[in-house]
């Protein structure tokens, strides 16, 4: 009996021990441990020059939007330091609501906030393929989102697949992956 006790133990730690080797192999390349803690610490910065966050954040003139952003958008964009790097941030929010106008959002901005979407430009060689841009997509308290399938939205995301935000903006014209302009190219 003892034997068999043994054994059984054996094979669960080592079927642990291959699925855990199996989760290594196939990483995503976003939404791990390494993708949250920038994705924070950004967040802190963004919130430090006033670009996020509660604390009378500056405000620009919101405009109507393409999908899948939002109905109504507005862009904030400048250098900021995150972990001593220092490179752009391009800050998107996204308003919604039923019938919503510009004019609502101008006057109640917080109210229709749904998401902010960022987009960091990382130090050469981040990510290559995709000129280096970090993206993450935040609820409007700094909160990480998930996508449908409970990833976190920070990182390359969704590197290799036909959706998400790098399928995406690998069609902006001029080939930065920027849609509102080429400043970045
Ligand atoms: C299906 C296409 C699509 C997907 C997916 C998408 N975006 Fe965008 N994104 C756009 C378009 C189109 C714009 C320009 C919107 C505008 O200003 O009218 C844009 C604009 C932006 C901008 C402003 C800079 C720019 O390109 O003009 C940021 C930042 C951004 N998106 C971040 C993200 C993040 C982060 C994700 C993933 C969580 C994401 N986007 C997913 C289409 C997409």
């Amino acid at each position: 009996m003892q034997s068999t006790t043994i054994k059984r133990r054996f094979m669960a730690v080592a079927a642990l021990f291959l699925l855990m080797a199996g989760a290594a192999g196939a990483a995503p390349p976003f939404g791990g441990g390494q993708d949250v803690a920038f994705a924070r610490a950004l967040w802190q910065a963004l919130a430090s020059v006033g670009m996020v966050g509660d604390r009378n954040p500056i405000l620009s003139r919101p405009y109507r939007g393409k999908p899948p952003h939002g109905k109504i958008l507005d862009l904030l964009e400048r250098r900021v330091v995150v972990n001593g790097f220092n490179g752009v941030a391009i800050v998107k929010k996204n308003y919604g609501g039923e019938g919503l106008t510009v004019n609502d959002v101008i006057d109640h901005p917080r109210e229709y906030l749904k998401s902010v979407t960022v987009m960091f430009k990382r130090g050469r060689g981040y990510d290559p393929e995709n000129r280096d841009w970090f993206y993450v997509k935040y609820a409007p308290d700094g909160a990480i989102l998930k996508n449908p399938k409970g990833m976190l939205l920070a990182g390359r995301v969704a590197k290799g697949k036909p959706t998400g935000c790098i399928a995406c903006h690998r069609t902006a014209p001029g080939g930065d992956f920027v849609f509102n302009h080429d400043r970045y190219r």
